[in-house]
């Protein structure tokens, strides 16, 4: 695991993109499962402006780790946000972007997806293996739509399943911790102060942490990193 702390969320995205540009130049078609919320709104926002030219976008293939049951249209949806703020702006082929459909029904969702995950990713190991998955991570320690009311997804067979936001009861389409944890790289991009309790538990592997999805994405072949910021990471000695 490696950490990398940054002063601010801007910084955190800055070296998070120069970081996946070294990725990039090893492969000639890259898969990314993206993460929703905010924070990569920064991320997206930043390539936008300074990366448009400097990302050959036509070598990536986008993908979600969790989609919000909602339509694309709908200001919850992650794909409305990435859209938006980054595939209008720069130069991303239609075909690269693999949307769920959140418009869809969740259950038959989860299991077209798992479909288009086997067409369009390298199955390794007898699952999807992401060149990288994008992570954030709750004020509660879940990350995609793994809550801490459905550990169960962090195990189970599926590639994808329906989640349940535990405030809201909206529905999601999560990628399970199995496929997250194939992945050849997983980054998390974590910010703010309301994520220091956790970030503390976790990374200093407390055992507190074992409640908290977040702490159970251990990439059995990959690398795991987590890119900071300082409010996030002030606790961590
Ligand atoms: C989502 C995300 C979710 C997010 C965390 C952190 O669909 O909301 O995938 O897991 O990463 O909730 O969200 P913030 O970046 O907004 O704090």
């Amino acid at each position: 695991m490696q950490i990398k702390i940054a002063d601010s969320p801007q910084i955190v995205a800055a070296d998070f993109s120069q970081w996946l540009i070294n990725l990039l130049e090893k492969k000639d078609r890259f898969t990314i499962a993206l993460s929703g919320g905010s924070t990569p709104a920064v991320l997206f926002k930043l390539w936008a402006n300074n990366y448009s030219n400097t990302i050959d976008w036509s070598k990536i293939h986008f993908f979600w780790g969790d989609e919000r049951c909602v339509p694309p249209s709908d200001e919850e949806s992650n794909f409305k946000m990435t859209n938006d703020l980054l595939f209008t702006k720069v130069g991303v082929p239609p075909s690269n972007i693999h949307r769920v459909q959140g418009e869809a029904n969740p259950t038959e969702e989860a299991k077209r997806y798992a479909r288009v995950l086997e067409k369009n990713v390298d199955i390794i190991d007898g699952l999807p293996r992401f060149d990288l998955v994008m992570l954030g991570m709750g004020g509660d320690g879940h990350t995609a739509s793994i809550f801490p009311h459905q550990m169960e997804l962090l195990t189970a067979k599926p590639w994808c399943a329906v989640a349940t936001h535990p405030e809201s009861g909206q529905k999601r389409v999560s990628l399970t911790g199995p496929v997250i944890n194939n992945a050849a790289n997983v980054a998390f991009l974590v910010t703010g102060s309301s994520k220091t309790e956790k970030v503390q538990s976790i990374l200093q592997k407390e055992s507190t942490a074992k409640n908290y999805p977040a702490a159970h994405i251990t990439p059995s072949k990959g690398s795991l990193y987590w890119f900071l910021d300082k409010a996030a990471a002030n606790l961590l000695s």
